[in-house]
């Protein structure tokens, strides 16, 4: 699986920063899952080495090409600290105002510049008429459609739905209701990349995974991996999450 941290602004300093990063080094070590750790972005260049066994992200990426665009961080920076992936469309940022234009600006960027965009998606709440699932489809198919087939196949799906995020374990999606989104998820990716291709596309769930219920969202919900906030930004947490998928 792929196991990608986001310590959000949960870590701010040097110090926390080198923790869990050596933290998940070790836990690389003796893993067969691949992890991944979107930092704050100036500690990427600290943590980045030749010889780690994990890899590392941003949080996000500027929409600008560089130049004169005072306080941006472009793809440019970030490839050149040595990241290689990066999330794109959290909802804590489309909360910013991020629209769907700006979102698909940040993707080419990323991709231009040989990132791995995380292209975050998520319903607000869950209806009784499943608007939730238009919901879906339109944040995938704002960017997909925009997109060549060969670039579709860069992007890693993180489902996030909003109402489980930050939670506790108990508050997260069910195990059906995950396994049904990410058959339909799927289903989406399927009408922009027909044939197999688009079930190697990986989709990550995210929102309040934590080491109490990670394995059992992991079991036969169809998942390849999660996108892990707050229990990542916690040595602790972070060990036991991912010894609890090991
Ligand atoms: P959480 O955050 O694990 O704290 O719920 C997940 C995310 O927002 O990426």
């Amino acid at each position: 699986m792929l196991i990608v941290s986001n310590w959000k602004a949960y870590v701010e300093s040097k110090e926390k920063a080198k923790a869990l990063y050596l933290t998940a080094q070790k836990l690389a070590k003796g893993s067969t899952h691949d992890l991944v750790l979107t930092v704050p972005a100036p500690y990427i260049g600290m943590l980045s080495s030749d010889k780690s066994l994990v890899a590392l992200g941003a949080q996000d990426v500027s929409a600008t090409l560089g130049g004169a665009t005072t306080g941006e961080i472009t793809a440019g920076v970030i490839a050149d600290l040595g990241a290689t992936y990066v999330l794109i469309g959290h909802s804590e940022r489309r909360a910013m105002g991020e629209t769907d234009e700006l979102l698909l600006e940040k993707t080419r960027h990323a991709l231009a510049h040989g990132l791995t965009p995380i292209l975050c998606v998520g319903e607000r709440e869950r209806d009784e008429d499943a608007r939730y699932l238009k919901v879906i489809r339109a944040e995938i198919a704002d960017i997909f459609g925009a997109l060549t087939q060969k670039e579709r196949m860069e992007i890693v799906i993180a489902y996030e739905p909003i109402w489980a995020i930050g939670k506790t374990a108990a508050e997260a999606i069910t195990k059906d209701d995950l396994r049904e989104m990410i058959s339909y998820i799927r289903k989406v990716l399927g009408d922009y990349l027909p044939g197999k291709a688009g079930s190697r596309i990986k989709i990550l769930y995210g929102g309040s995974a934590e080491a109490a219920n990670a394995q059992n969202l992991a079991d036969d919900t169809g998942i390849d991996g999660f996108l892990v906030g707050h229990a990542s930004a916690d040595v602790a947490n972070y060990t036991a999450l991912i010894k609890a998928l090991s």
